[in-house]
């Protein structure tokens, strides 16, 4: 490793991700330099690029690279491990590639070319994967949805009848119909859709490689309603389709995929990363955060539809010739020793998961946990929010006997890939803080005026330089992506994260410093909250903030005023609950829905959310509430408070 950590100089880091790229196929070399960039707006446009006029397939580097190059084709790529304990499948490389070939073939006899956009809204089944990377082999843009379809985006729609999550049927194909019903109705029609038959009954009769689907996978009441003029059956596409399909070579910063996040205005942002930039990193990252070895067996359990199953699922481990775990369920389901009993299952080594999982498991005690041996464990991750000192404490000390480095990943679906972390064994941990940056990554913290704090400090956390797998643009909008990342602090990319440093150097990430919240490791604006209330008749006007919560991190409390005549009741509140779980998802499903005759406002109109998250908290240390245009209201809210979760 010849770059040092939070540094190096343009020449240095060229030098440094130019021998990450060797390990690689290119199919013709760069021509430009390895990575330009503008990150400061008062001299133009912001723009990355990385290793520009060199040409590459992702698929092809995970896959045929593996096979055929390092003679992987053997070696299992994934272990599918069923919500229902049983239900398993095996997949090696060289089966993974004949399905990735065979799924590409489909796609483009439907007419899907270089640069078309393919919605995917499936469960966590092989099939998403093979889903993505037939997308990337043909040069189109994979945009895996969780949350309402973006309408203007697609040209085919790539889903799943249903899954189970626990013992709850979830009817994905209903969910989706609804979905392109909207789309249609605002003149988008979507053209195609495939559909994965998982649980009805077909499913059984169908060719998921050489394995038969395991039966309790089935369902075969499903509800499955089919329209023939848009409704494409993926099993009857597969079947007839050749398992030789030649990778489309694609230019360096050609789009791979773009993923929906949030945005603190309430519109979700395309967030685009492009081929070559983020291969690098996702590669170079896994290999070294999780000092990934050959005989590893890794288990990342996000969501693939997040951008930690994207990297740390998908791509990073794939690159790296991995065998990762790929669990469909829950960690409760059908009890809370579900996460042990799949690590000695599998002999995992690496394990990755989020705060809000080991919360939820740390309630149980250390007996469920006890239970299996995890003697083959060695690395834990953390991704997605502040680890408190307690999770890390039991996650070190029951889950990993003290034996087992925690590397506690800073990122966001902007960078691609960690930003800061430690790296294992090798950084002397603090709990709690994402220590150092990854090579190539510059930190710098900056107060209100922007200027660079030294030393032991609080601010903002910004970025001084790209590193190759961060963000390229937002879809369709390049000005929020500059107004968003680049405006506040000309020079700097801006994380919307507060930091501190401490006297060692290490970063300790505070939290958002916008409107955002962070519930179970996922952000969620508060405007897109307040708009998805604001859209029921009965309500005038909503204000959400984020109040503590011991498992999810941060919940949600909503404020509603009602429309004159409604009134409060207990229907309401649940119409209103559905409503947002309806519009976002279930993630943002409120906690908490608060009657407020009339909101703290100061005089020129503005909401004083910062008195409203008071009152959530029960805190009557309200500090200046001068310029309040009538401070009964906080009185009368301080009251009615909510003490019970709705
Ligand atoms: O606030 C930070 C928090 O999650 C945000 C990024 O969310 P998202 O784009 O959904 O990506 C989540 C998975 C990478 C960040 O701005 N966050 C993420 N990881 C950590 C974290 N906060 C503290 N410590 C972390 N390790």
């Amino acid at each position: 490793i010849s770059l040092k950590r939070g540094g190096g100089g343009c020449l240095k880091n060229a030098r440094f991700w130019g021998d990450v790229a060797k390990d690689f196929f290119w199919k013709t070399k760069h021509t430009g330099q390895f990575l330009d960039y503008n990150f400061d707006v008062t001299k133009g446009e912001i723009f990355v690029k990385c290793m520009e006029g060199a040409s590459t397939n992702i698929s092809y580097n995970l896959l045929d690279r593996n096979v055929h190059e390092r003679k992987l084709g053997d070696k299992v790529a994934f272990y599918w491990e069923g919500n229902e304990p049983g239900d398993e499948l095996t997949v090696t490389y060289r089966e993974l590639l004949q399905r990735v070939c065979q799924f590409a073939n489909v796609l483009k006899s439907q007419g899907v070319k270089k640069g078309d956009r393919v919605s995917i809204y499936m469960p966590m089944v092989v099939e998403l994967v093979v889903a993505m990377l037939a997308c990337a082999r043909i040069g189109a843009v994979h945009s895996i949805v969780r949350r309402s379809l973006p309408s203007s985006l697609f040209l085919p729609l790539i889903r799943s009848d249903g899954f189970y999550r626990g013992d709850k049927l979830i009817n994905l194909k209903l969910l989706a119909d609804e979905a392109l019903q909207k789309c249609r109705d605002k003149g988008f029609p979507i053209e195609k859709c495939i559909m994965l038959k998982h649980l009805s009954k077909e499913a059984e009769e169908t060719s998921l490689g050489s394995q038969s689907p395991p039966a309790k996978r089935s369902c075969p009441d499903l509800q499955v309603p089919w329209n023939p003029e848009v409704d494409l059956c993926w099993h009857a596409l597969v079947r007839g389709a050749s398992d030789e399909c030649e990778p489309e070579w694609c230019g360096s910063e050609d789009p791979l995929f773009i993923l929906y996040t949030s945005g603190s205005t309430g519109k979700p942002k395309g967030v685009l990363h492009t081929v070559s930039g983020y291969m690098l990193y996702t590669a170079a990252t896994f290999k070294l955060v999780f000092d990934y070895q050959l005989d590893d067996v890794y288990w990342c359990t996000a969501d693939i539809g997040w951008i930690t199953g994207h990297s740390y699922i998908t791509y990073g481990p794939l690159a790296n010739g991995a065998t990762s775990v790929l669990f469909e369920g829950l960690p409760t389901y059908p009890d809370v020793s579900r996460m042990w009993e799949i690590v000695d299952k599998y002999h995992v080594t690496k394990f990755y998961t989020a705060p809000t999982a080991i919360r939820l498991l740390m309630k149980y005690g250390s007996e469920p946990v006890q239970k299996y041996k995890r003697e083959s464990l060695k690395v834990l991750g953390t991704v997605g929010e502040p680890i408190n000192p307690e999770a890390w404490q039991w996650y070190y000390n029951v889950v990993g006997e003290r034996r087992c480095p925690i590397v506690d990943t800073f990122w966001q679906t902007e960078t691609g890939g960690h930003v800061l972390t430690p790296l294992p064994a090798a950084t002397p941990m603090k709990p709690g803080s994402a220590t150092f940056p990854f090579f190539g990554v510059v930190p710098a913290i900056l107060n209100e005026s922007g200027e660079e704090l030294e030393g032991p400090s609080e601010g903002y956390l910004v970025f001084k330089q790209p590193w190759p797998g961060v963000m390229r643009t937002v879809y369709g909008n390049h000005q929020r992506f500059e107004t968003t990342y680049f405006k506040k602090f000309p020079g700097y990319y801006v994380t919307g994260d507060g930091c501190r440093r401490d006297k060692d150097g290490y970063y300790w990430i505070t939290g958002r410093i916008d409107d955002m919240l962070n519930v179970s490791g996922h952000l969620l604006s508060t405007a897109e909250v307040e708009s998805a209330l604001v859209e029921h008749e009965a309500v005038a006007e909503a204000a959400v903030v984020g109040r503590p919560h011991p498992v999810k991190g941060e919940s949600l409390y909503c404020f509603v005023t009602l429309a004159d005549g409604v009134t409060y009741n207990r229907t309401l509140e649940a119409e209103l609950k559905k409503q947002v779980r309806e519009k976002i998802g279930a993630i943002a499903t409120p906690d908490y829905i608060q009657n407020a005759p009339a909101l703290p406002k100061t005089r020129s109109g503005k909401i004083m959310r910062r008195v409203l998250r008071k009152i959530a908290c029960d805190e009557r240390d309200l500090g200046d509430i001068s310029t309040l245009a009538d401070s009964s209201v906080v009185e009368q809210l301080f009251q009615n408070r909510c003490c019970t979760a709705v």
